[in-house]
């Protein structure tokens, strides 16, 4: 079932944080799928512009349309994963997407405001949320680096005075967090500080968490033992994730962890098999890893678990 999100965050708030997923084919929808019923965990399916892209956007809300059906007790909401204006609009207009996320981050803190403050409007016409970000991560994300050093982390006092100004539903703010798999040299905390300080200006307003991937050790030295060269990076601590929920962070967005357990899944099993061509046995293995990726997750977030109690409250 699709709920919007501003549902899924009143459940969630305080308590524990629905994790956010990208999918960009029907094998990533049905472990997740899979996942999350297993874990009886709500949880937010993403569409960022590159997968939009990728296949076509027809396509992947055939996909999660599908999806709903086969897993009839699913809870979940649609929500557009890094936005520019244009993009927004067309999932607003859609009708389609529980949320939308305009990603103005990268722009001066007036412009940020007035172009977040025009989707607002034109998303709210519709019943639609909007998650804003304020401050900057570092890592990868669309077209856009940010060294780790250039990264900066969320003001407290201007993601208030940014809340107030645009009307946001949810803030994504920058609190020691990084897209992609190449975060951090060492091991590195979150600024709970900066989370506290937010929380103190902006109680009972659910914030984001991007870049949270945690970069498994053990899946990377599996992927680099069939082949792979993918270079040590530590992520974020998974540890974290419930200290986090607890201060306020409501949805963790989780992306790069579910591509290494693709690239991990295949390189393993085309490197046993070189003579296979067929891409459905590993497909299938594919879709029963990531479903226990996504369990794993839910269960670190606190969304494992909270089904049956959120359907009562709908
Ligand atoms: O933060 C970005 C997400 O991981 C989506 O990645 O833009 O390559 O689809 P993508
Ligand atoms: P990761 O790259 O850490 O998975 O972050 C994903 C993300 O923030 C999607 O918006
Ligand atoms: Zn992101």
């Amino acid at each position: 079932m699709i709920v919007t999100t501003a549902q899924l965050f009143k459940h969630a708030y305080g308590k524990y944080a629905v994790g956010a997923y990208n999918i960009n084919n029907a094998e990533q929808a049905m472990g997740l799928f899979q996942g999350a019923i297993e874990s009886k965990a709500p949880f937010i399916i993403q569409i960022s512009k590159g997968a939009r892209k990728y296949t076509d956007k027809r396509m992947l809300e055939a996909i999660i349309r599908a999806a709903s059906v086969i897993y009839p007790d699913a809870i979940f909401a649609v929500h557009l994963d890094h936005g520019d204006e244009e993009t927004c609009y067309d999932c607003i207009d859609s009708g389609f997407f529980s949320s939308v996320m305009i990603d103005a981050s990268h722009d001066p803190f007036e412009e940020n405001v007035a172009i977040t403050k025009r989707v607002v409007d034109r998303a709210h016409a519709k019943g639609i949320s909007v998650e804003a970000e304020l401050g900057m991560l570092g890592g990868v994300e669309e077209d856009i680096v940010v060294e780790e050093g250039n990264a900066c982390l969320t003001d407290p006092d201007e993601a208030k005075l940014f809340v107030e100004q645009t009307g946001c539903d949810s803030l994504a703010c920058a609190i020691g967090t990084s897209h992609g798999a190449f975060k951090f040299k060492g091991r590195q905390s979150l600024h709970f500080d900066v989370l506290d300080k937010i929380k103190e200006r902006l109680p009972e307003f659910p914030l984001v968490m991007h870049g949270s991937s945690s970069v498994p050790q053990d899946e990377v030295a599996r992927i680099n033992a069939a082949g792979g060269e993918i270079a040590g990076s530590m992520g974020v601590d998974v540890n974290e994730y419930l200290p986090a929920a607890k201060k306020g962070v409501t949805k963790v967005n989780i992306d790069t962890d579910g591509r290494l357990v693709w690239t991990r899944v295949h390189r393993e099993f085309f490197q046993a098999n070189p003579e296979q061509f067929d891409f459905r046995p590993p497909g299938k293995i594919f879709i029963a890893e990531y479903a226990k990726f996504i369990a794993s997750r839910n269960v670190l977030l606190g969304s494992a678990g909270q089904l049956d109690d959120l359907r009562a409250s709908l």
